[in-house]
């Protein structure tokens, strides 16, 4: 984990409330995995604390980092502010990220992508992981947003995905209704070996049963407020339900066995 002053290369808009920022982090990335995340803060803002974000892409030849993320509240506001050159404070990568089978890796079965509204950030850089260790073999993606305005989560996954598929809450695309009613659907159409899911808890923990029941590994990424983001304030805890140990999300997640979480 480093702590490495970064550059805003850029930050644009890709609905009302979600924006895109491309940050020059060159020691950052190159440790960089799927599902990780880090904290930023504006150098010399007005937050005290940073934020957390999930890692969505890397592109590790020019040290970049792309993070998605809605504007909330006061943090995400002065993050939405902030020019090209800017100076940006890049606390990471944290936390461990998703496993991946070596079959998986390998191309046996297929795989399956779940992401939720701004859950769908880590997924990117989590498909393109899969895609790039296996171009036969790329998995399927199940996103589920809010409605058409937030499309353009497609063009960042295309390239390493074999379908995407769309639930709207609103049916203005795609299926109307929320990602476990698409479920059933692709589980009887592609021969899915893993999934792995960030989102609402809400939403994760009727895939995760789901996933369970038909014995399909199945890994969540979990979020929470965070406030120090390396396993010391505590803030983030949860007992897991099957070990019954008292997990920090920041530390040793956010990504966990889906048994551990919701069984
Ligand atoms: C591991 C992790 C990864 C994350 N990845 C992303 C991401 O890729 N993209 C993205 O848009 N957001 C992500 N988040 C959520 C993001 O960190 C919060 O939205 C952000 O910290 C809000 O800061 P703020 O100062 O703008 O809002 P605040 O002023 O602190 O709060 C504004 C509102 O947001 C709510 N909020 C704040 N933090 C969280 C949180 N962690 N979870 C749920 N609600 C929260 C508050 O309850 C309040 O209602 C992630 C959170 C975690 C823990
Ligand atoms: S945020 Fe402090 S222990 Fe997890």
């Amino acid at each position: 984990m480093l702590v490495e002053n970064g550059l805003v290369c850029s930050n644009g808009i890709l609905s009302d409330d979600v924006r895109f920022m491309i940050i020059q982090a060159p020691k950052v990335v190159e440790i960089a995995q799927p599902g990780q995340f880090v904290m930023v803060k504006k150098e010399e803002g007005s937050t005290f604390l940073r934020r957390p974000f999930g890692i969505a892409d890397v592109n590790k030849a020019e040290g970049k980092l792309l993070l998605i993320y809605r504007v909330a509240g006061k943090g995400t506001k002065e993050l939405a502010n902030m020019e090209p050159s800017s100076e940006i404070s890049v606390e990471g990568p944290l936390g461990g990220g998703f496993k991946f089978a070596e079959a998986e890796l390998a191309g046996e079965g297929k795989t399956l992508l779940i992401g939720g509204g701004v859950g769908i950030a880590p997924m990117i850089y989590t498909a393109r992981h899969l895609a790039e260790a296996n171009p036969e073999n790329k998995p399927v993606f199940l996103m589920g947003v809010r409605n058409a305005d937030e499309l353009f989560w497609q063009e960042y996954l295309q390239d390493f995905t074999d379908s995407i598929e769309v639930t709207t809450d609103d049916g203005s695309a795609g299926r109307k209704g929320f990602a476990i009613d698409a479920l059933p659907d692709i589980l009887a159409k592609y021969d899915i070996k893993h999934i792995k899911i960030c989102g609402p808890t809400i939403m994760m923990e009727g895939l995760a049963k789901m996933a369970m029941e038909k014995g399909i590994e199945c890994q969540v990424s979990l979020e929470k407020r965070m406030a120090c983001g390396i396993g010391v304030c505590l803030g983030c805890t949860f007992e897991g339900k099957q070990s019954g140990k008292r997990w920090k999300i920041c530390h040793d997640g956010p990504v966990f066995p889906a048994e551990e979480v919701f069984a």
